[in-house]
């Protein structure tokens, strides 16, 4: 039986799937290593408040298991040395340099992690790629590991992650499944049976696929190349809606309700965010070109070009609606992360409507439940559009929606957070500019309500 367990990276996956393992194993040791000294000592502060992540039901995990068996830590080596298990969870942003630029995974994190693991390890180890990576990653993996010269014995696993932000902990409680590749030889299938052996303490096994390495690689970047083309797929059918009088609500609930189809993912949106759908189908966009079948990597970029399309068109709507100029204007912001219950804004789509705006010398004030002033500077100083002085003095962001809200010309909900529908919207329409618009990003207000006390609504696919 597994005694011992690290994982390398306590970020978004790192921390709350260690988390999980740990409570549900109470016999393991956990040991989560970053070298973000700041994130680790947010994963050990006594005020559970302060975790680096938001994520519903995490502060309980953590509680359950930190100290007793889960531990967070700077020190790598010692994590490594001690453990037989290492799951490698560092970030695999898109290639911003170089070979490969805005497409590529740039994968020096993994890169320098199988480095250290060489370095460090002196027993046989299990490595586990639970970071998203390009197919056959685990070669060069394997080939850096094994030239080590110290005689270690590895073995490398695909272990991809499915979890998503703002449900995290029920993702990994509930999985649809676990993916797990291996090695078809016998060491690879007994390392595989070791893995299974820890999931098997809450995952029923019939849930657990076993596969080889590459189909594991490729089915990750392919689940979310999916998803995220349900998405970009009714995007596309909301700029039909708004022309002809249909309504994309009503049609994604026609087509969902074919069990062929299904009901997940049809929602209409001013556009997908987060850290991973657009790096990942850049990345598989990638891999096609350099495999030499262009045709397939055209099929997937349109996702990407659909979403950009779906986040100008919303832009421009402001524009255009608030009389083809939003100079000077205030524009309130409701939300800022790329979804809600998060404090993610990785790729949020609230970023490029700011910047579209704000080249437009908008005014906008954001209010989001669980991203600071801080943050939003950072994301919008990360486009490198304007100066960041000229950030800080187009964007505030305010810590009540209703004064975000005041003497605005108009309202943008960039994302679904339940609390903006319980609003006092008399209250906010009282104080505003009039006529006083709701763009809604995420068509998640009652619309009927709010025409009756005045806004005049553009909402999404309507
Ligand atoms: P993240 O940026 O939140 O966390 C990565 C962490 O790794 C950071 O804290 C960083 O400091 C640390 N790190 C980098 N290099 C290191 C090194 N050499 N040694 C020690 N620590 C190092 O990223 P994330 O969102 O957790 O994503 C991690 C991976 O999981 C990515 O490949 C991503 O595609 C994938 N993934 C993410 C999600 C998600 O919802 N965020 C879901 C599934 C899969
Ligand atoms: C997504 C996948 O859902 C996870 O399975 C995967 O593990 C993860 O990416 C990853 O690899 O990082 P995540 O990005 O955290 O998870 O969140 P999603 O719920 O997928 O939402 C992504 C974006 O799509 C958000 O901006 C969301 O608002 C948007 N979305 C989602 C829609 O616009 N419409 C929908 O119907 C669903």
């Amino acid at each position: 039986m597994v005694k011992n367990i690290c994982c390398i990276g306590a970020g978004y996956v790192g921390g709350p799937t260690m988390a999980v393992i740990a409570e549900m194993c109470p016999e393991i040791k956990v040991t989560v290593v970053d070298v973000n000294a700041n994130r680790i000592d947010a994963w050990n502060s006594a005020d559970l408040d302060k975790l680096p992540i938001y994520e519903p039901g995490l502060a309980e995990v953590v509680r359950a298991a930190r100290g007793r068996n889960l531990f967070f830590s700077t020190d790598i080596e010692n994590a490594i040395d001690e453990a037989e298990i290492i799951f490698m969870s560092v970030n695999t942003p898109t290639k911003n340099y170089g070979k490969g630029k805005g497409m590529g995974a740039d994968l020096k994190y993994i890169e320098l992690s199988a480095r250290q693991i060489a370095k460090v390890a002196k027993t046989d180890k299990i490595v586990v790629e639970k970071s998203t990576l390009p197919v056959r990653t685990a070669a060069a993996i394997k080939s850096i590991l094994d030239n080590t010269g110290n005689g270690v014995k590895f073995q490398i696993l695909s272990n991809p992650e499915f979890l998503a932000e703002g449900t995290a902990i029920n993702d990994l409680k509930n999985a649809d499944r676990v993916l797990i590749g291996g090695d078809q030889t016998d060491e690879g299938l007994a390392a595989i049976e070791k893995l299974t052996a820890i999931y098997v303490h809450w995952i029923p096994r019939h849930k657990i696929i076993q596969t080889n390495v590459w189909s594991s690689e490729l089915s990750k970047l392919t689940a979310n190349a999916f998803l995220a083309q349900r998405i970009s797929s009714i995007n596309s059918i909301s700029a039909i809606c708004e022309k002809s009088g249909a309504d994309v609500d009503e049609v994604a609930r026609a087509i969902g309700a074919d069990s062929r189809i299904g009901a997940k993912f049809l929602k209409t949106s001013v556009g997908f965010g987060g850290s991973c759908f657009q790096k990942d189908i850049l990345n598989l966009v990638y891999i096609c070109k350099t495999l030499g079948l262009p045709e397939v990597a055209d099929y997937w970029e349109q996702v990407i070009l659909m979403n950009d399309y779906q986040k100008h068109r919303f832009a421009d709507n402001i524009i255009t609606t608030l009389y083809n100029t939003v100079s000077g204007k205030k524009i309130a912001f409701l939300g800022w992360a790329f979804k809600k219950d998060t404090n993610d804004t990785r790729e949020t789509a609230a970023m490029y409507v700011a910047d579209i705006l704000m080249n437009d010398l908008a005014e906008i004030t954001a209010y989001d439940p669980k991203v600071n002033q801080e943050q939003m500077y950072a994301d919008m100083d990360y486009l490198h559009s304007r100066t960041e002085d000229e950030n800080r003095k187009l964007l505030k962001a305010d810590t009540s929606p209703y004064s975000a809200c005041k003497s605005a010309h108009a309202i943008a909900v960039l994302t679904e957070w339940d609390e903006f529908i319980s609003y006092d919207w008399q209250r906010i329409y009282d104080n505003m500019m009039k006529p006083a618009f709701v763009f809604d990003g995420r068509n998640i207000l009652d619309h009927k309500k709010l025409r009756e006390i005045g806004f005049k609504v553009r909402a999404i696919g309507k």
